[in-house]
């Protein structure tokens, strides 16, 4: 028995010499140590020794389990030396390379400009309100003076949208942000109908025509529209409040001019322009050597959309003003097609 034990050793420890990867030492350790391999065979035959051997005999078979298990340990520490080592020979990894640079997303540059001009006129107390993008007719047209079959609805050539036992009061994609005036009005005057409240806005968000989409036109594009509400707001306080709202966006020495025109909401109406802001007014393509740019509509509120809104025109007065953030951007940078904007191009998005 005693022979026995000693081949056992020698033999374990011969085989373990060999061996230099981890998948051959896990079958080594099996063989070996395992609870039937021969060392450990040994001592299931035990029962069947002399008394005198038996002392002997287990005293050997436990050094010889313990010299095997102290190789075994010994080697499996020398095999994952080994392997780390290849590792980091093989695996090279040049921490000095070049990160990938990081891809930065941005806004939209019909965003930008929608956030910068709400920027500008956060900072002269407007206050931005956000309204529906579908609306009734009601809303649309004829809370804001447009009788129905008015010519001027000719202008806003709309998209309807399908649905059943409306009549004369049809929803469609609003075709301007001044709907959101009278949605604004009836909401603050619900405050306190007997003494509405003063209103500072402005209300921004995309708006819907049908329209034949050419280089100068879409079906939809931005607008920003300002609402003042209050008790003797004049028209003095319109012209200053915009000349100040150009100085603000296109410089400090921008000058501004009112031309009248027509709006049904609004009462006078008027458009202002600001001297080109390409050409320094001397007269360019851009400005069609005219040395103004149409920024925008404006006018003092019409009496009925006052009262439709729920403020009573005796007492209240008020002014409003609609621009295209696109059509700012279009003039500045001299982009001859409004199709880029919503064409999703990465080529013409990554220059703003
Ligand atoms: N809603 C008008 C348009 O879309 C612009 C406007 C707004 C004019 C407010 C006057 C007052 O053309």
């Amino acid at each position: 028995m005693l022979d026995k034990l000693n081949e056992i050793e020698k033999a374990a420890l011969e085989s373990l010499a060999a061996i230099n990867d981890e998948a051959a030492l896990e079958a080594w350790r099996v063989a070996n140590i395992g609870r039937s391999s021969p060392v450990m065979s040994v001592f299931s035959q035990m029962g069947a020794l002399s008394k005198e051997e038996r002392p002997l005999v287990g005293q050997r078979a436990n050094q010889v389990k313990v010299a095997i298990e102290t190789a075994f340990a010994q080697k499996a520490e020398a095999v994952k030396q080994a392997a780390l080592a290849k590792a980091l020979t093989g695996e090279k990894l040049d921490v000095t390379l070049p990160g990938r640079p990081a891809r930065h997303g941005r806004l939209h540059p019909a965003s930008q400009n929608l956030r910068r001009i709400l920027g500008i006129l956060a900072e002269m107390g407007f206050q931005t309100y956000t309204s529906r993008e579908s609306e009734s007719d009601e809303y649309n047209f004829q809370y804001l003076n447009f009788p129905p079959n008015h010519p001027a609805r000719e202008m806003q050539d709309s998209f309807y949208i399908e649905a059943e036992g409306r009549e004369d009061n049809p929803i469609l994609m609003r075709t301007h942000t001044s709907p959101g005036q009278i949605r604004a009005m009836r909401e603050f005057a619900a405050s306190d109908p007997e003494n509405p409240p003063a209103i500072r806005i402005a209300l921004p968000g995309m708006c819907y025509r049908f329209e034949q989409i050419t280089a100068r036109s879409e079906v939809q594009f931005n607008q920003v529209e300002g609402l003042v509400v209050g008790e003797g707001i004049t028209f003095s306080a319109l012209k200053g409040t915009l000349s100040d709202f150009a100085r603000r966006m296109f410089g400090q020495n921008a000058k501004t001019r009112f031309r009248s025109d027509h709006f049904p909401f609004t009462e006078p109406s008027a458009e202002m322009d600001v001297e080109c802001y390409v050409c320094g007014g001397k007269g360019c393509p851009v400005c069609k050597k005219s040395g103004w740019l149409e920024i925008l509509g404006c006018g003092m509120v019409h009496p009925n959309v006052l009262m439709n809104g729920g403020y009573d025109p005796r007492r209240y007065t008020g002014f409003a003003f609609g621009m295209g953030p696109e059509r700012q951007i279009m003039l500045r940078y001299k982009i001859n097609d409004i199709r880029y904007f919503w064409g999703n191009d990465v080529r013409f998005l990554e220059q703003f």
